[in-house]
């Protein structure tokens, strides 16, 4: 299998000029450091919050015979889930099922249920949706590492109650399957005095480390997608990012570049723009990523440092025509990173206009994905011309074994990038600061000394 590869050609001083791109003696200087950080990581696999790294060699046997069981029971599937636990299928799910997914015809579909994911508590969507679901022919697959946020766990007693009024209490269990911790949380608690089928997200993987596991794996092959083609990527990647050293690994060349420009270079901004509408998601996925795990007040020792880069979403080309005039003559803040694709599945060839459109020639006899190859060029090509820093990815083409290894990689650059920026990666206080203040606002018992601190 051909893997991605990782150009940060144009954020050398060489393609940006001046004082503006990275020196030789940048990259050379951050070496050691870089391959410090690489090893404290592969030391601590498995260990703590990285169990993540254990996830490419999982047997996925269980949720495989689970989907395959199920293959053709169901009409829809809906996951309810927030934040990590909801992310990673977005991403999969665009690109690796076919476009309109949903709109298609049970037997277009493989008689794989359509997919719809609920991460919000948005009452107008909630009850649309709900609506709209044929719940006798609904599996729901609650997803919430914790057991506990407030979000989801509302979600699940909303559609629970539908449900049940749907197909009754006794087969209500027919129509749920809970991803959660193997032990700990509410969910788990419910999950086994229902007597609901359950997976596990094993203790040490947090949410956004965990689109690998049941996670993003179950709806993966519920829905059809090659679960065991992610996992080889994954595996193909983890034995790539062990191995390669220094800046030849793309995990610490991502992880480098991105530190050095926001540390020596004053650029905080991570914009990720692919062009491939199939990888749209997997920027919503990184934002989570990225800004979770690096956006920290405090260091490792416990000095107040309130750091993290800000990554931005965007989508080649629709955002040129929208972000694009920002980027290249607005602050110089921002590194860009391309997703590009280097095949796409359908060729669309450009017709040759009529005589009345000849100002149009210069399309005719081109492919779409030409054009989109052009402008992805011209694009870094502009920025570089104006002295911003790009990265590109490029993946052979959109499937499972180039997602999976896409994943991992940037889950792996995110680690080293803890270790540099020296801040607990796995960690989210602020994010449960929030949930800890929903909770004292609903009443939760417990929370009603922070409910005096919210009146008050
Ligand atoms: O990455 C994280 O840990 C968070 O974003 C969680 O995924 C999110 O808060 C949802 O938490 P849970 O899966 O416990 O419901």
């Amino acid at each position: 299998m051909d893997r991605l590869t990782l150009d940060i050609g144009r954020c050398l001083q060489a393609a940006v000029g001046g004082g503006r791109g990275l020196a030789p003696e940048m990259l050379a200087g951050l070496t050691t450091r870089l391959e410090k950080a690489r090893a404290t990581v592969l030391d601590a696999a498995g260990n703590g919050m990285l169990g993540w790294m254990d996830l490419p060699c999982q047997d996925p046997g269980p949720l495989l015979e689970f989907a395959d069981r199920n293959a053709g029971r169901y009409e829809s599937l809906l996951v309810i889930g927030i934040g990590g636990s909801a992310l990673g299928t977005t991403a999969l799910a665009t690109a690796l099922l076919p476009f309109y997914y949903n709109e298609l015809e049970p037997a277009e579909r493989g008689r794989r249920p359509r997919l719809y994911i609920l991460d919000n508590v948005d009452p107008d969507e909630t009850a649309a949706l709900l609506d709209r679901l044929e719940l006798g022919r609904t599996l729901v697959n609650v997803i919430s590492k914790s057991g506990t946020t407030g979000e989801s766990m509302a979600g699940y007693l909303v559609a629970r109650q539908r449900l049940e009024a749907a197909v009754g209490a006794v087969a209500l269990k027919e129509h749920l399957v809970f991803t959660t911790d193997p032990t700990a949380g509410t969910l788990r608690k419910i999950g086994a005095s229902l007597g609901v089928p359950m997976f596990d997200l094993p203790a040490g993987v947090g949410g956004r480390f965990s689109v690998l596991s049941a996670v993003g794996l179950l709806p993966a092959a519920l829905t059809g997608m090659d679960v065991m083609g992610l996992l080889a990527g994954a595996r193909d990647m983890a034995e790539w990012t062990a191995g390669a050293q220094g800046w030849d690994n793309p995990a610490s060349a991502y992880a480098g570049v991105h530190f050095l420009q926001d540390t020596a270079l004053g650029r905080r901004v991570s914009v990720m723009m692919p062009y491939s509408a199939r990888l749209r998601h997997l920027s919503d996925w990184y934002a989570q990523l990225w800004a979770e795990s690096l956006g920290k007040a405090v260091d490792r020792r416990g000095r107040m440092v309130n750091t993290g880069p800000l990554p931005v979403k965007a989508l080649g080309v629709t955002d040129q025509h929208s972000q694009l005039q920002l980027y290249v003559e607005g602050p110089d803040d921002k590194v860009l990173t391309f997703l590009g694709v280097g095949e796409f599945a359908t060729t669309v060839a450009i017709p040759a206009p009529g005589p009345e459109a000849e100002a149009l020639a210069y399309l005719g006899g081109h492919t779409l994905a030409e054009l989109l190859w052009a402008e992805q060029r011209s694009t870094a090509w502009a920025l570089s011309k104006s002295g911003r820093p790009s990265l590109t990815i490029t993946l052979p083409r959109v499937d499972a074994f180039a997602l999976g290894g896409l994943f991992y990689l940037l889950e792996m650059a995110t680690a080293i990038a803890g270790e540099l920026y020296d801040v607990d990666a796995f960690d989210q206080p602020g994010v449960e600061l929030g949930k800890k203040m929903t909770y004292a606002l609903m009443g939760r018992p417990g929370y009603e000394a922070l409910a005096e601190v919210i009146a008050g």
